[in-house]
């Protein structure tokens, strides 16, 4: 089985198949990564350069570890100590890269539609690492493998997704792979941070968090996004977290048992008390180390026309 695609650019272009092909050879790779020996020779020959033009701490880690278990050759390239700061464009910047036999691209850039631009215009396998407000689709396939890993199955599953809606990649890119897997998907937040016409893409929209939180079975929360917002969207973050923040308080009072998640990295107070992140009620951690099996499972599905083909 293959993808249908040969980048990953959004998951609002994958099929349901695709993402349950991601998932099923996540779960392989989630299997190889608990043994002992934890590296497998699948990408052996394949290099992949790992371009970051904007901090990761998460996603950057994660894609070169998931590359170092399929024993990939991985070139590394942070814009910040690049010569970018020279005035060089970014497909100048790729093509010199690329030039040096570079098979896959994992780029995180501010600007969205940038990995679009890319694979229009090169040869490799781009995948979007997080493109300005636009997607992040390995957050959102990982987000929604750790959900299937508690609860089976996504289909009827209902999931709000919580906090600065308006800026974030994460919000997107979970509501398209949330929704494609057959799951009730809502958003909640100040009605600045939530954007126009969104219920256009079959999502109920709560002001309370309390609502919210009575109506789903998993919270995804995510970080107010400061430095996206050139603009006070909200009076303070202490108004916010009175009105939006989840503590133990607000989660022991809701009749039924809560999921948290979140992308990371945790704004703690704000969004999230310490108590609650910290708590057997969250899968942060889970997250984070089912980022690494399911980003093998993407790497290793688009490298694999690439050796079928050799
Ligand atoms: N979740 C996430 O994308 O985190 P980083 O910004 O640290 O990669």
């Amino acid at each position: 089985m293959q993808l249908s695609t040969k980048h990953l650019l959004g998951i609002k272009y994958l099929t349901q198949d695709d993402i349950q092909l991601i998932f099923e050879t996540a779960d392989r790779f989630k299997e190889v990564i608990n043994r002992p020996i934890k590296k497998v020779p699948s990408l052996r020959d394949v290099t992949i350069a790992n371009l970051f033009f904007e901090n990761s701490t998460r996603t950057r880690i994660s894609f070169e570890l998931a590359e170092k278990r399929l024993s990939a050759d991985v070139l590394n390239f942070s814009s910040s100590a690049s010569s970018v700061k020279k005035g060089e464009t970014l497909l100048d910047t790729v093509k010199n890269i690329l030039s040096m036999k570079v098979d896959m691209v994992v780029m995180r850039h501010p600007a969205p539609g940038a990995p679009r631009f890319l694979a229009d215009h090169i040869d490799a396998n781009i995948i979007n690492a997080g493109d300005g407000t636009h997607e992040h689709p390995t957050q959102a396939l990982l987000d929604a493998f750790s959900i299937r890993e508690k609860f089976s199955s996504l289909k009827g599953l209902k999931v709000v997704i919580v906090g600065d809606i308006l800026h974030s990649r994460v919000a997107l890119s979970n509501i398209f792979c949330l929704k494609k897997m057959g799951a009730e998907v809502a958003v909640c937040g100040p009605p600045t941070l939530i954007p126009k016409h969104i219920e256009t893409l079959g999502v109920r929209v709560f002001y309370k968090i309390r609502e919210a939180l009575e109506w789903c079975d998993v919270a995804n929360v995510l970080r107010i996004q400061l430095e996206r917002q050139d603009i006070k969207y909200f009076p303070s973050i202490r108004e916010y977290t009175q009105y939006f923040g989840i503590d133990m308080p607000l989660l022991s009072s809701i009749k039924s048992d809560v999921l948290i998640m979140h992308p990371g990295p945790i704004n703690r107070g704000v969004e999230l008390s310490s108590e609650v992140a910290d708590s057997d009620k969250a899968i942060i951690l889970d997250q984070v180390e089912n980022g690494v099996a399911v980003r093998m499972a993407v790497l290793y599905l688009l490298a694999a026309p690439r050796s079928a083909s050799d």
